[in-house]
């Protein structure tokens, strides 16, 4: 099954070697040239993956398997080009100045400074940095925030989401990054676990789809200098932990997938071969275990599966500091574990210089062959020149206009609408007329928080309430759906035993934002506040509607009885303008459960096929209207 390389990629002459090879001129021209044009840097001085790994040291090819945060070089850029780091990475929030958010234009001139910074180095290979555009470029201030991908699987249209994600590729291409650590083609099993959010759905094919979508709309049908890297994550079975397994102080997350080899390719494993099928360009590992061993040491699944059954030829790459996870007495023989295991890129993510001295180290011991670290070497390579990185190594600013353009929320909006599953609709209250001249009261403390509604994965790692970017709350969207006509609508925040009452009361409440292991969850119960709050509304108005903003399925079984209507919005993003387009019937409801909705969270795990418990809903249920 052949991966993601574009064979030309291997043997093609860069633009670069057609100039280095007129010396003369060269000699003569190169420097007016670099001194006129101020984006340039020193030009690449290897023009193919073999060039390159002819002329490269242990040391550089060390260099090139070893990515960074980049706040760890932010004030030593030297260090770039010193030891030929092949990539950084932006953590969650670590924007320019190592501070969450930042402008598109403000990334955009990070990355470049990074980039004249890396390409200094002997050889001059340049960079390729990675980012989690999970929902969106949703690090970047300004961007365009989708639903995060549990509301996409419920759309159950992968050309909506190849749509979304090409927009996302080109807000990505905009601010510079080249790499995004998505998408996420986990199976979520126990909704308990904090990165639920982060899948499709429950089932295999939902995430093969979806993911297959994804990369295509990230990657294109060919890498180029327009594509953004794709990585499918986290192989294999992330989803999968039992609960009480987790790492640390977590209870699920990065915990112990104990399940046959049958489970596991039965459930886990379709979602790879979709993504390779489409060419993903990387692979990234889990922090997880299968049957008690950690998936950074898995030489079967990651050696023999992924790149010998799969015969994937792309880039695989560990997660944050995920190699420290691995059972060893020294960071070395943990390194050589995971690198024998498979791993190509290491995200160290802080202590480059001993991820490096570690390679160097192991292999000069013989515990690592020179023949594993120039595969990983060449797939990197090979990855850097399949996007034309060395030809056009900086930003492409045509794309830095755009990011969070109107024409880009358009689409999110409708990824919203569609995202949108109506659980229960009595009297069939919805849709709403805006123009019924009925007094509305909006409330709950989702309504008119843009943070809450976007989750976590946005501006920052674990998310946070707030307007902490652009976009539209859904008391903005209803106030905006209203306007000029004479229904009124009141908005009564979170306040209960208020003098109010209105004919009509919607109630958005639900989680507030987490991300990872923060957000697992034993009882998934909605807040006292939260229930008091839609009980209060549904009590002062004739009729009430109830919307759950959140990451999961919750116990709802009393607040569904209470309210008249009942909307799973998931994590919507910055568009809340979609939510109200099915409120008021410009959209219809057409969304369906991409999980099973558990009566108790006792029923966890529940999933399509467990016959023998009675969930609230079942898997794909969703009204129509
Ligand atoms: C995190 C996540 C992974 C993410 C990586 C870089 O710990 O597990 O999904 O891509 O680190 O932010």
């Amino acid at each position: 099954m052949a991966g993601p390389r574009a064979a030309t990629a291997r043997s093609g002459r860069s633009p670069w070697f057609a100039a280095a090879c007129s010396a003369t001129v060269g000699a003569l021209l190169l420097p007016l040239l670099a001194a006129a044009a101020p984006t340039a840097a020193a030009a690449p001085r290897c023009d193919s993956t073999e060039d390159c790994l002819a002329q490269m040291t242990l040391e550089e090819k060390a260099g090139q398997m070893t990515q960074v945060n980049h706040p760890n070089v932010m004030d030593n850029k030297e260090a770039l080009a010193e030891y030929g780091i092949g990539s950084l990475l932006s953590g969650g929030g670590a924007g320019p100045g190592g501070e969450a958010g930042g402008t598109a234009s403000e990334w955009a001139d990070m990355y470049d400074e990074y980039q004249r910074a890396a390409m200094k180095s002997r050889l001059g290979i340049p960079l390729i940095y990675g980012v989690d555009a999970v929902h969106g470029h949703s690090n970047v201030e300004g961007a365009t925030i989708f639903p995060h991908n549990i509301g996409l699987g419920a759309t159950r249209n992968p050309w909506l989401v190849r749509k979304a994600q090409n927009i996302t590729r080109k807000e990505v291409l905009g601010t510079g990054i080249d790499w995004n650590f998505a998408p996420a083609v986990s199976v979520p099993r126990d909704d308990r676990w904090g990165r639920t959010y982060e899948g499709f759905g429950e089932v295999p094919w939902l995430a093969s789809s979806m993911g297959r979508a994804s990369v295509r709309g990230f990657q294109g049908y060919r890498l180029d200098s327009e594509s953004v890297a794709a990585t499918a994550k986290h192989y294999v079975a992330d989803g999968g932990t039992t609960w009480g397994t987790g790492e640390g102080d977590y209870q699920i997350d990065q915990g112990n997938a104990q399940m046959s080899e049958r489970e596991l390719r039965r459930i886990h494993l379709p979602p790879y071969r979709a993504a390779i099928r489409a060419d993903v360009a990387s692979v990234m590992i889990s922090f997880s275990s299968w049957n008690g061993l950690k998936m950074h040491q898995h030489e079967y699944l990651v050696n023999d599966v992924l790149k010998g059954e799969l015969d994937y030829d792309g880039v695989v790459i560990s997660d944050w500091a995920g190699v420290r996870q691995v059972e060893g007495d020294s960071y070395a023989e943990k390194l050589r574990k995971s690198i024998n295991a498979g791993l190509d890129m290491i995200m160290v993510p802080n202590d480059y210089k001993q991820n490096i001295d570690a390679i160097v180290s192991e292999v000069r011991a013989g515990r690592i062959s020179e023949k594993r670290i120039n595969d990983a070497v060449r797939r990197i390579l090979d990855l850097k020149f399949d996007m034309e990185l060395f030809e056009e190594p900086f930003t492409d600013r045509r794309y830095t206009d755009d990011v969070g353009s109107a024409k880009h929320r358009r689409v999110a909006r409708e990824a919203v609408a569609q995202s949108q599953v109506l659980l229960k609709n009595d009297g069939n209250v919805l849709p709403l007329s805006r123009k019924s001249g009925k007094d509305i009261v909006v409330g709950g403390k989702t309504a008119d928080n843009l943070g809450y509604q976007m989750g976590g994965w946005s501006i920052t790692w674990q998310g946070s309430g707030g307007d902490t970017t652009e976009g539209t709350t859904f008391w903005e969207a209803i106030q905006a759906e209203t306007e000029g006509t004479r229904t009124d609508v009141e908005f009564v925040g979170t306040e209960t035993g208020g003098d109010y009452s209105g004919d009509i009361g919607i109630w958005v409440g639900g989680e507030t934002p987490y991300a990872e292991g923060f957000g697992d969850d034993g009882d998934l119960q909605l807040s006292e506040a939260d229930t008091r709050q839609l009980n209060d509304i549904c009590s002062k108005t004739d009729v009430c509607i109830a919307m759950l903003v959140s990451g999961r399925p919750m116990i709802i079984n009393e607040e569904l009885k209470t309210a008249d209507a009942f909307v799973a919005s998931w994590l919507p993003g910055t568009e809340g303008a979609g939510m109200t387009d099915v409120v008021f019937g410009h959209e219809r409801f057409r969304g369906r459960l991409p999980v099973t909705w558990p009566s108790s969270v006792d029923q966890q795990p529940i999933n399509l096929g467990d016959h023998r418990k009675d969930p609230l809903f079942r898997y794909g249920y969703g009204l129509r209207r």
